[in-house]
């Protein structure tokens, strides 16, 4: 069984998302790579402790920079699988990505790094405009080379953008709703440290 399993590597997959991402796909049995930049001296603790509790889990960590093409290709040949959970300044990287995926030649399925609004359908206001601008031309690209993809539109993550964008810590007097203040949200993750209380006070008590 083991063997018929996609082998998966997830570029970025020390970040916020891409935790998630290493952590559902060891669980799931498969064997899981990371292609991460490498540890030096400057560094963070953070990252050196994800490295290791990564290693304790069974990850195989490749440590190497996206300009590293040999590297990269080498670290390709070994999987079925490539999901990005690059950071949005590092979306163009993906291009070096894309250009090691078609040298591979053996990738069966690529997940850029999406996960959030459908890029394709929406026209927002600069400068978040021109941020999915570079998102849209991974798309294009991944396309135009061919490879089999999927293209996930996760929408907003609650957890996400409550605790680093609303900020409920900080305990404002004022909140601005926009719009009619009628949306609707609903929360749908098991490890969401927003509690309810503050799910009610920041979309519900508010509008
Ligand atoms: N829908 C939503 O609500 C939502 C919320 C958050 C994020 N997202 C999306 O999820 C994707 C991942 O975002 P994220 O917030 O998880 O990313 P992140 O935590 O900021 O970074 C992900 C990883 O990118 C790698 N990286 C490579 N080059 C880098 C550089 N020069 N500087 C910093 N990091 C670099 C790092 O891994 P190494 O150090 O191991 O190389 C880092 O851990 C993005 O497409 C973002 O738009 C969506």
């Amino acid at each position: 069984m083991q063997n018929e399993m996609s082998k998966i590597l997830i570029c970025g997959g020390t970040g916020y998302l891409g935790k998630y991402m290493v952590k559902a796909s060891v669980s799931m049995g498969h064997k899981t790579y990371i292609y991460s930049r490498p540890i030096t001296t400057q560094s963070s603790p953070a990252k050196i402790g994800i490295h290791k509790e990564f290693q304790a889990m069974g990850v195989t960590i490749a440590q190497g920079e996206f300009d590293e093409q040999e590297k990269l290709v080498s670290v390709l040949r070994q999987v079925d699988v490539v999901i990005s959970t690059l950071a949005n300044p590092q979306v163009l990287d993906q291009l070096k990505i894309i250009e090691a995926i078609k040298v591979a030649g053996n990738i069966k399925r690529f997940f850029p790094s999406d996960f959030g609004v459908e890029e394709d359908r929406v026209t927002p206001l600069p400068p978040f405009e021109a941020f999915l601008e570079n998102k849209r031309k991974i798309r294009r690209a991944t396309e135009e080379a061919g490879i089999p993809y999927t293209f996930v539109s996760a929408n907003c993550f609650g957890a996400y953008f409550v605790n680093y964008l609303l900020r409920p810590h900080e305990q404002p007097q004022d909140i601005t709703v926009y719009g009619s203040g009628e949306a609707k949200v609903f929360k749908c993750c098991r490890e969401n440290s927003m509690s309810r209380r503050n799910l009610y006070r920041f979309f519900v008590k508010w509008m």
